[in-house]
Order: structure tokens, then C-alpha cells, then sequence
């Protein structure tokens, strides 16, 4: 609460991060797609920095194919539903405007839900209770995202309207009604000025964390860490969980654990993401891991035995053992915990260094650590490790939630994929399907290779959630495919 009302009495730039921090940060720092927007939905006159997707020639760095984007084939988007009434209602999907319902779920008063969704798809908003039909709502296209059930409102007759509210909502009500209506409200200023939908709820408070920008294909950025490589396993007495996340006992004269395991004489790594997608904002990391990391990971996973086609062979290939049981790993995903190895947690010390967050950020810390920050608990999941087969795949989706009326809004924030193996595998590919380009109606299609990293952010620099970090797992054709998801959340963690 305390933080919303600083943020919005605060100049332009404060908006930027929402913290006292982010007051001092500087026209340069600035993301180069925030763009400033003035705009009034019934309190004055305000203003505040807006996303706006560069045109195609900068998205092409002054060369671009055509000067046009194209039209992707994929015409998917994520919809959110508002029950602005004070009772229970629940959502469920047609196949077919009129069918036989799917329900999916309950929304309770004054709050939000949402899926990813498609143009001709239709949705019931119905009495829990009684089975009536409250509302039907027909998809449509794309930036037609946000579908709401007003029950009060009188089309264009504000009297009327507030005679309703008068009498159907408590004082309360009334309050988080209004929110909704400032959120519309908000939404059709924006939209109208960026193209996208409000995806968030009017005024959701710019990441806190660092995003890298994303300018133009092939831009790169890069950025160093005291994380090196694993080389060589370090034995199993040293490899136990660690005993609490919060602190690290290093040996004298150590800077990182078990040093004398990593790539020798290298202080430093460096670390370079290229930008694969401008909108949304996807790189790419060759070598964020080493084989040795990718064994112990494996390893992890209940003793996955993947042997290595031949020694030396340049693409250190995996190839199934035969003794492996296949039709036990079907869908396979497992948790681990950042504390489970020291192995485990340098991943997490690197992965925090590419994203440029405190690694503190990623645990659970005291509250001496870190008190600028809203939460003790660590804005970091577990790693969630997923294995497909041939056939298996994860259609498109976002990472993103829908908040409801808080004022902190707690989202996912950026998903880094670590890919685990290549050997053997066709297709299998991360798509981004949504992905603003001058060239192909295809989606951008990112081949796993062992040891490579994918980031990509659900939100956006201006605070609001990206409706095209929508992306898919497609299915290997052949061969098997692992592959780790670690999400971050800004401002919270649930
Ligand atoms: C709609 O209101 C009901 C009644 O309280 C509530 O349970 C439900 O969560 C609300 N739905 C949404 C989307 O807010
Ligand atoms: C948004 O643009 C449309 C079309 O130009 C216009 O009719 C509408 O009034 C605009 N809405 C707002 C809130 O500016
Ligand atoms: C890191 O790599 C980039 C190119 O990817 C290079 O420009 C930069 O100088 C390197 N930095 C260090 C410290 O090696």
C-alpha cells in the first residue's frame, strides 16, 4: 500500500523500479521502450512510462527485410475474466458457443482469472448455485484480452449505474468495483497508445529486478561470473545438501565452492545473451552449463542413466542406457531445491548473475538482508526438471498469473530453460509463436543444445504482463528431451 502512494507522488523516473533506489536512475538506464503516457481516468491529469514494442526497422537495427510485421499464423492469446460482482461465479469453457460446459473455475467476488485462449472460443460465466447464466463471452482477437462481468453497470447513464451500486454493494464493494472500473478505464488509454492490453490490474508497479533490453535481433549483451564451470565431480561427501541456504561456508582463500572441481585458472566466466526475439524479449545462452553440471542434475533426478555415445566426441552426446526403464519417465518432472547440492546452488548463484538480481533475492534471507524488499521468502521456485518423449509436448501457455485486487501483485517474472541434452533428439523445440518479426508468419522455434540457456521475461519493463511470452514445448519427434525451468517472481513469490 505504503509503496503505491509513494510511487505515484513520486516524479517519473521513481516509477521506473518503485523504489528510493530507482529515484536516482538515470535517463540512460531508462529501458529505451519505456515511453512516457498522460492520461486521465477521472482523477486528473497523470503520467507514467508505457511499453511500446520498437518499429520494425529498429527491431532490424536500420535493415529491416520488410517494414511491416507480419501477421504470425498462430492467433492465441491469454484472456482474463473480472467478476466485478460481489457474488461467486463460475467460469467454464464451450467448445462450442451453446455445448455442453467445461467448468474450470469458481472467481470469487471482485477477482480475476484467466487462461490462454483463442479467437472463436467461447466462455459461460454461470450461478454456482443455481446453473443461470450469467454472462457469455465470445473471444476475440488479439488485443481483445480482458472480458468483464459488470452486472451493474447502465451503458452510459452514470446515475443509474450508481444507483445499482448503491444498492446491490456495501461500501467495500463499492471499492474494489471502482478498482475494476480504473483498470478498464486504464486499459483503453493504454491500448490505445501501445497497442496491448492491460494485463495487469491499473497500476501495477514496474519490475523491480533488472531486465535486460532487447533492441534488435542479434543485439548481445554479456556479463561476468565468479560461477564458473564444474569440471570434474566433486566426490559425494562433498556434494551432500547444503545446511541452510542463507549462508556458505567457503574454505580459506575460497571465492566460490569447491573450486579445485572447476575449470582451472579461470577466475571469471563470461556469459553473452543474445537477443533471439525483440517482442517478447527472448535470449539466448550458449554454455550456462557444463556437462559435468548437466551429469550431477541428472543425477539428481533419481539416478538417470544417460551414457555418453563415445568419449571426446564433439557433441558430447547422450544416448539412452539400456537398462533404463522408458515407460516410467513418461511426463517426468521433479523439484529440486536450490540447497539440494553445492552444485545446485552455484546454478542458482549463476543464474542470478545473468539476470543481474542479488542471488540473495533467489532464497530465503533474515530480514538484515535485503529489507528494501517486500518479502523474506525467496522470489525463486525450486528447479523443476521435465523430461519429454516422442509425442509429448506442453502446447503454448504463459508463465503468468492473474492477480487479484493486492496491491503488490506478485507475478512470474523471467523463466530461465536450461537444456539438458541434444544427442538423438529431433524437434523438441521451445517456440515462441507470438514473436514480432518482419519475415516469417512461423513461430520462432529455439533447438535445445545441451548446456544452453533460454530467457525470457512475462513481463514487461513498464510493469504490465506480456501477452506474447506465450510459448510451447514441441514434441521430439525422436529421441528424448530434458530440460530445466527456474522462474523468478517480481515482487513476490505467492
Ligand atoms: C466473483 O465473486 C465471487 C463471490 O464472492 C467470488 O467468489 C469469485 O472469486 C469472484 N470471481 C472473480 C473472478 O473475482
Ligand atoms: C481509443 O481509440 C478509439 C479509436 O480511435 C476511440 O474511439 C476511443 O475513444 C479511444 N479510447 C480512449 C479511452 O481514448
Ligand atoms: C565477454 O564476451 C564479449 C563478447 O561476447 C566480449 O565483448 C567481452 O569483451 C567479453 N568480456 C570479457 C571480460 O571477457
Amino acid at each position: 500500500m505504503m509503496m503505491k502512494v509513494l510511487a505515484l507522488g513520486l516524479s517519473l523516473l521513481c516509477r521506473l523500479a518503485a523504489s528510493d533506489l530507482a529515484c536516482s536512475v538515470t535517463e540512460e538506464q531508462r529501458d529505451p521502450a519505456l515511453k512516457e503516457m498522460t492520461y486521465d481516468i477521472g482523477y486528473g491529469e497523470q503520467t507514467t512510462l508505457v511499453y511500446v514494442e520498437p518499429d520494425m526497422d529498429s527491431m532490424y537495427n536500420g535493415n529491416a527485410p520488410a517494414k511491416h510485421k507480419v501477421v504470425p499464423k498462430f492467433n492465441g492469446l491469454s484472456v482474463k475474466f473480472i467478476n466485478m460482482s460481489n457474488k461467486h461465479v463460475r467460469l467454464s469453457w464451450e467448445p462450442r458457443p451453446g455445448g455442453t460446459p467445461n467448468p474450470m473455475n469458481k472467481i470469487a467476488p471482485f477477482e480475476a482469472s484467466g487462461t490462454a485462449s483463442f479467437p472463436t472460443h467461447s466462455f459461460i460465466m454461470t450461478d454456482p448455485d443455481t446453473d443461470k447464466l450469467l454472462q457469455r463471452f465470445a473471444i476475440q482477437e488479439y488485443p481483445e484480452n480482458i472480458y468483464a462481468y459488470d452486472p451493474y453497470i447502465v451503458e452510459g447513464d452514470e446515475k443509474a449505474t450508481e444507483k445499482n451500486l448503491n444498492k446491490h454493494l456495501s461500501k467495500k464493494e463499492k471499492e474494489f468495483y471502482r478498482k475494476w472500473r480504473d483498470s478498464l478505464a486504464f486499459n483503453e488509454i493504454y491500448r490505445n497508445f501501445t497497442g496491448r492490453s492491460y494485463l495487469a490490474n491499473y497500476l501495477r508497479d514496474p519490475p523491480r529486478h533488472f531486465l535486460w533490453s532487447g533492441e534488435y535481433f542479434g543485439q548481445t549483451h554479456w556479463v561476468e561470473t565468479s560461477e564458473t564451470h564444474f569440471v570434474m565431480t566433486p566426490p559425494k561427501s562433498a556434494l551432500g545438501q547444503l545446511k541452510t541456504s542463507k549462508k556458505r561456508s567457503l574454505k580459506e582463500g575460497e571465492t566460490v565452492a569447491l573450486e579445485e572441481y572447476r575449470a582451472p585458472g579461470q577466475a571469471t566466466m563470461n556469459m553473452t545473451l543474445k537477443v533471439l526475439s525483440v517482442a517478447p524479449r527472448v535470449f539466448e545462452i550458449p554454455n550456462f552449463l557444463s556437462q559435468t553440471e548437466v551429469d550431477h542434475i541428472l543425477d539428481l533426478a533419481g539416478g538417470v542413466q544417460l551414457s555418453r555415445s563415445s568419449v571426446g566426441d564433439v557433441g558430447h552426446g547422450y544416448s539412452k542406457a539400456e537398462n533404463k526403464k522408458t515407460d516410467t519417465r513418461t511426463s517426468f518432472n521433479a523439484w529440486v531445491q536450490r540447497g539440494k547440492s553445492p552444485i545446485v546452488d552455484a546454478i542458482y548463484r549463476r543464474a542470478a548473475d545473468l539476470m543481474r538480481i542479488d542471488e540473495a533475492l533467489l532464497r530465503n534471507r533474515d530480514s538484515s538482508e535485503r529489507p528494501d524488499w517486500p518479502t523474506k521468502g525467496s522470489l525463486a521456485e525450486h528447479l523443476q526438471l521435465v523430461h519429454y518423449d516422442p509425442g509429448q509436448e506442453y502446447t503454448a501457455h504463459h508463465d503468468f498469473g492473474f492477480s487479484d485486487l493486492s496491491d503488490l501483485q506478485g507475478a512470474r517474472f523471467a523463466t530461465l530453460l536450461l537444456y539438458l541434452n541434444d544427442e538423438g533428439l529431433v524437434g523438441g523445440e521451445t517456440t515462441f509463436p507470438r514473436w514480432v518479426n518482419a519475415e516469417t508468419f512461423d513461430k520462432l522455434k529455439v533447438k535445445p543444445e545441451e548446456g544452453k540457456a533460454v530467457l525470457f521475461y512475462s513481463q514487461l519493463p513498464d510493469g504490465n504482463l506480456d501477452d506474447f511470452s506465450q510459448h510451447s514445448a514441441e514434441k521430439p519427434r525422436a529421441g528424448e528431451k530434458w530440460l530445466i525451468n527456474l522462474w523468478t517472481w517480481d515482487p513476490k513469490y505467492h
